[in-house]
């Protein structure tokens, strides 16, 4: 290990982490901030001990396993690690860490966010407003509906459903269920009141709101698929902060045109950053560019832990996040 290992960062951090990292390591930066293609990645295997990737870095198998690789750990600046190949990882040795914890509230809040423009209608609203088409306060303009007494269904039942469970519940009265491999611990369970459902379509058939809380990759692919959305009430909205392979996005655009569904709020897509146009046009879709971390706390907290990882790392310890 050399005294200051080489450390590549692969897109713009917050100023104050990246000023951290420059102290402790031989840190390169990317200035431009464009992502790097497979080659750029392949070569950085070769000349860097550490990468901190993101979302935006594809890391196949194929690279894992490029020889005389120098790069011993790979600490993921995020919580979701589905664009990693841990298996590939494992077989080659490499580390991998991720920042799970530190995004839980701001992923929350804005999952809050997305249902409270959907349901109230502030998407439609600015559009009108912008295009200079408001004629005015009248009793039955863009009327939406409100939360209090609404069922929020959870897909997943993790830290950001929680979070999202405990804002609704007690911030806004809303009835908690949910559905997950496994019932969550009873504790929880009982301070949210939350109902557990040991099938997604029996969720779907009870709940106002259906908030999606699962992981991404070949796992959860297409889990809302179009069986799923036609068991979803007509004034129900889908709301994903999770990752968009979740949703099998053609079977939602036919039940948002169809009107199968009142909304979505959805801040990830299959292909980001392309949407595609038939969301683009659905006036009863609020798309928003994932933005479920993107708080300045947030993203310094998930930098410090991925310097933390690397810490770890460094100091011949397991990395506290590690995922291999
Ligand atoms: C991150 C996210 O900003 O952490 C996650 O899983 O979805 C985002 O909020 C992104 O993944 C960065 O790699």
């Amino acid at each position: 290990m050399p005294e200051r290992p080489r450390v590549l960062v692969t897109r713009k951090w917050p100023d104050r982490i990246e000023a951290l990292m420059a102290e402790r390591y031989d840190a390169t930066f990317n200035l431009s901030d464009i992502p790097f293609g497979q080659e750029e990645l392949v070569a950085a295997m070769h000349g860097y001990d550490a990468i901190c990737t993101t979302i935006t870095d594809r890391i196949s198998a194929d690279i894992l396993s490029v020889e005389n690789r120098r790069t011993q750990i790979i600490a993921n600046f995020g919580a979701g690690f589905e664009h990693i190949d841990l298996a590939a990882a494992n077989r080659a040795g490499v580390s991998v860490s991720n920042t799970p914890g530190v995004l839980t509230d701001a992923t929350a809040d804005l999952a809050i966010t997305l249902m409270l423009m959907t349901s109230r209608r502030a998407g439609e609203g600015e559009r009108e407003l912008r295009a200079g088409a408001w004629q005015g306060w009248r009793p039955t303009h863009l009327l939406g509906t409100s939360l209090r007494g609404k069922t929020l269904g959870l897909v997943g039942f993790g830290r950001i459903a929680q979070a999202t469970a405990e804002r609704a519940k007690f911030g806004f009265g809303m009835e908690i269920a949910y559905f997950s491999r496994r019932p969550g611990a009873k504790d929880e369970v009982d301070r949210l009141g939350a109902q557990y459902f040991p099938t997604l379509d029996e969720l779907a058939g009870r709940c106002d709101f259906l908030s999606l809380h699962v992981p991404g990759g070949p796992e959860t692919r297409n889990m809302i698929n179009a069986e799923i959305l036609a068991k979803l009430p007509r004034h129900a909205i889908l709301i994903n902060t999770a990752r968009g392979d979740v949703v099998d996005e053609t079977a939602l655009v036919n039940a948002l045109t169809e009107g199968s569904i009142a909304g979505a709020g959805l801040d990830v897509f299959v292909g980001e950053p392309a949407v595609r146009p038939e969301l683009l046009t659905a006036p009863n879709a609020v798309l928003l560019p994932h933005l479920g971390s993107a708080t300045i706390e947030t993203r310094e907290a998930m930098g410090l832990c991925a310097l933390a990882n690397l810490d770890d790392w460094r100091e011949g310890r397991k990395p506290r996040n590690c995922l291999t």
